[in-house]
């Protein structure tokens, strides 16, 4: 079985492949910020918002993939986790929609972003919709500032956006919800 640390060693190992090894691309996306952040154990709070940004939660493989990585005890990953309040354990609305505030992606924009999506919705940064139908997000850099302002829409990261395109989405969600 394929284990987040046995994962952790291939990706470093094999530095920038393509593929990850594990099959989730998010990942590659993590290990990107992780490679910028130089792999200090000092950036684990930030380490830890791209990955909540990339992932949407932070699950267990998630956490052991990290510390595997910035070579911390998973106690201590798991006890910054869980102090801080805007880091989450549990998944959360049925759709989930994070906008990169890092400084590539707030200069294309993305402030903009996330001002149409609350508007739209009614939600603020970090809030799942009653109904459980949607979580919306912010992230502070999700290691794509190449295709800046990103998004990522349910685990799926969209590079040039716009609040059209994050609205598009929006609405194709409420479409598919409505069918089922
Ligand atoms: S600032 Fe790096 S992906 Fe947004």
């Amino acid at each position: 079985m394929k284990t987040a640390s046995n994962t952790a060693t291939r990706v470093n190992s094999r530095g920038n492949s393509s593929e990850h090894p594990s099959g989730d691309e998010r990942f590659r996306m993590l290990d990107t910020s992780l490679k910028k952040l130089r792999y200090q154990p000092d950036a684990l709070i930030e380490v830890l918002h791209s990955a909540q940004g990339l992932f949407g939660y932070l699950n267990n493989d998630v956490l052991f993939y990290v510390a595997h990585a910035l070579k911390l005890p998973p106690s201590r990953v798991y006890g910054v986790a869980t102090f801080y309040h805007f880091f989450t354990l549990q998944p959360r609305g049925r759709h989930s929609c994070t906008i990169c505030m890092g400084t590539a992606c707030y200069v294309k924009g993305s402030g903009e972003i996330l001002v149409a999506m609350e508007e739209k919705t009614g939600l603020k940064d970090g809030v799942t919709a009653e109904d459980g139908s949607l979580t919306l997000s912010t992230a502070r850099c999700l290691g794509a500032c190449g295709i800046a302002p990103a998004v990522v829409y349910d685990g799926e990261v969209a590079g040039q956006q716009s609040p059209e395109d994050a609205l598009k989405k929006l609405q194709s969600w409420e479409a598919e919800d409505g069918q089922e």
